[in-house]
């Protein structure tokens, strides 16, 4: 789905479409990275970390001067790290189009990815507050260490834990969601308090989107727009598994499949179908709902306006994606 079909978002329209126009006008200035540029505007994301930026921008009622390009930076970062994550994860398709590596090359991907930060950095440093451009490298900064964490916890599954998982997507996924609200709150001049909260919320609602996004994967959801089983075929240990390998009478297949470096098509589905016999994905989705509805309550830290209401709007949209 498009951020135009998102209610939560109608609040926010306007920019947002601005937002999509300045994506569209820096994505094709290039003369040599415009073919790759227009394709990767082909798949229809549902922006939520720019529209994130704007509703923390407009916790003041209006929308400050260079919110529009801030957002447009805080896509291009969220961009270029799935440009380069399809890389790592060999993922054939990304908001229902092919990825460029799949299509071009990785050299292509590697590259796309690299022109993508250092345009999204210099549209950081355009809005002239330090404390912005270093809270975006820090993301990439977190993300990058998490991403390493998982590659070198590849098929090893007895090293995880729920808290060590809570940890990782933490770095990779709620880091950035609690960031991009609160570089919105900065430019705003929000209040060491208002940014906290932000942060704050945005951190709980950053870790329930990535247990869902985790759990839809190996519950084989169709809706996504990427290819599911994904994980349990490049061995990222979620968790549903980590839930299942111990709470599963058919926890010691599992594990044998899980520290398989390559599986079978008939086996990835296999391991798909102990999670489903299994509690873990309701045990999953509990956890993700919780994490939501903390997140939730603590929308009254916030002044009443656009900015809390759309916030409480959006994680209803967000609970809705479930397995
Ligand atoms: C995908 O993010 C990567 C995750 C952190 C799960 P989104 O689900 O926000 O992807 P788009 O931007 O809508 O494509
Ligand atoms: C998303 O991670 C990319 C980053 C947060 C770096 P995943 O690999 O878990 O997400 P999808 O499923 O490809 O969107
Ligand atoms: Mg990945
Ligand atoms: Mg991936």
């Amino acid at each position: 789905m498009g951020w135009e079909g998102i209610a939560a978002f109608s609040g926010i329209r306007e920019p947002l479409a601005r937002v999509e126009e300045f994506l569209q006008e820096s994505l094709v200035e290039d003369e040599g990275a415009r073919e790759l540029g227009r394709h990767l505007l082909l798949g229809k994301g549902k922006r939520v970390r720019p529209a994130l930026v704007l509703l923390g921008a407009t916790i003041r009622g209006e929308l400050p001067e260079g919110a529009v390009p801030l957002a447009a930076a805080v896509e291009m970062i969220h961009l270029a790290t799935l440009v380069h994550d399809d890389i790592i994860d060999r993922a054939p398709l990304r908001r229902g189009v092919a990825t460029i590596h799949t299509r071009w090359s990785e050299h292509a991907s590697v590259l796309m990815g690299d022109f993508l930060f250092a345009k999204a950095f210099s549209l950081l440093a355009a809005t002239g507050s330090n404390r912005i451009v270093r809270s975006m490298a820090e993301v990439v900064y977190e993300m990058c260490s998490g991403e390493i964490e998982q590659n070198l916890s590849l098929h090893v599954p007895q090293d995880q834990t729920e808290e060590r998982y809570l940890e990782r997507i933490g770095k990779k996924t709620a880091r950035f969601v609690a960031e991009s609200l609160r570089v919105g709150g900065i430019l705003a001049g929000a209040s060491s308090a208002e940014e906290q909260a932000l942060y704050d919320f945005g951190y709980q609602v950053g870790l329930g989107f990535q247990i869902v996004d985790d759990l839809l994967d190996v519950a084989g959801s169709q809706k996504l727009g990427k290819a599911s089983g994904s994980d349990l075929r490049t061995g990222v240990i979620t968790l549903p598994v980590i839930h299942a390998l111990n709470a599963s009478p058919e926890g010691g297949r599992l594990l044998e499949l899980c520290e398989r470096e390559h599986l079978e098509p008939g086996e990835v589905a296999e391991a798909g179908a102990i999670l489903r016999h299994s509690s873990s994905l309701q045990y999953t989705q509990k956890l993700a709902d919780r994490l939501m509805t903390q997140a939730q309550a603590r929308l009254t830290a916030l002044p009443e306006g656009l900015t809390r209401e759309s916030l409480d709007a959006l994680v209803k949209f967000l609970r809705h994606r479930r397995y």
